[in-house]
């Protein structure tokens, strides 16, 4: 699963909104009036969901009328929340193009053109001028990077001096070999996790200064402990991000706990900048 389109359809194939909006259906959420909260148990895509994304946005120095990019943005949840909450602008850009026409239908419905913007494309060769930015940041998505230099590099390339640059992934644990499936492959293919030692060393390289890493691994853990529970206990929501995990969902979550647990994995928040 190297090439970017098997790491595409890994993520998303068909159309993933129609299934949103059919989840939201079931759920009772009218989609004439549906608002960002309404969207958080899907949208923010990654692991322990909207709260995790309101932490790192706890950290992060974004002011109004900033321009933000969300490399990896997935279906738009967390550059909706920060648009929303620091009046900045944000543009997204994902691999998976099924997840970029959700985002932008999901935008429409909530009337954020004005504010948030997304494109299909590569992290790894990124669509936009020299020093465009005042941040960047990418949720749960280096670890189906195959070229982290090259991921940071043009990170660095768009952000305008003094910027922040903002990470959150599984990097590689002390033990390594993690078990699959997880949320980023089923077998192991197109999977490139990294010790958060080996990440710091390429951000390093990249150009990248002032790197504070914090390991955020108790957090994921209770999160997913607390999944578990609701699934075993048979009350799921029905929109939830399961409804975009498929059915391998239950055992994804218990390997995902696992992982963390056997240091086998070891999840961070990384905050750095580009020097001024
Ligand atoms: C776990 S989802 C996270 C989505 C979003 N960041 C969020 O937090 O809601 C991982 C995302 O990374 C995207 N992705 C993986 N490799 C990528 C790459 N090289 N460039 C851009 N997006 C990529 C996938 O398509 C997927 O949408």
């Amino acid at each position: 699963m190297a090439d970017p389109k098997s790491i595409s359809d890994h993520w998303g194939k068909g159309d993933v909104f129609s299934r949103i909006v059919g989840a939201m259906r079931s759920a009772g959420i009218d989609r004439e009036t549906v608002t960002i909260e309404q969207l958080a148990p899907v949208d923010h895509f990654h692991a322990r969901g909207f709260p995790a994304t309101r932490e790192l946005a706890d950290a992060l120095p974004i002011e109004a009328g900033y321009r933000i990019v969300d490399i990896g943005c997935g279906l738009g949840g967390p550059a909706r929340y920060l648009a929303d909450r620091f009046q900045c602008h944000v543009d997204g850009i994902d691999i998976t193009e099924p997840f970029v026409v959700a985002a932008n239908k999901l935008t429409e419905l909530v009337g954020m053109q004005h504010a948030v913007r997304f494109r299909h494309g590569d992290g790894q060769n990124l669509p936009y001028a020299d020093e465009t930015f005042h941040g960047a940041y990418t949720q749960h998505v280096t670890m189906n990077v195959p070229d982290r230099g090259a991921f940071f590099r043009e990170a660095c390339r768009v952000l305008k001096p003094g910027a922040f640059f903002a990470l959150t992934e599984h990097g590689l644990g002390e033990i390594g070999q993690p078990h699959h499936p997880l949320p980023w492959s089923e077998d192991g293919s197109g999977a490139y996790l990294m010790r958060p030692s080996e990440t710091v060393e390429v951000l390093e390289q990249e150009g990248f200064s002032d790197i504070t890493v914090t390991n955020t691994g108790d957090k994921y853990l209770q999160g997913y402990n607390q999944a578990i529970k609701l699934a075993e206990s048979g009350e799921l929501p029905a929109f939830g991000s399961h409804i975009l995990l498929g059915k391998l969902a239950p055992q994804i979550v218990r390997n995902a706990a696992r992982n963390i647990k056997e240091g086998r994995t070891h999840p961070v928040q990384i905050i750095c900048r580009k020097p001024a």
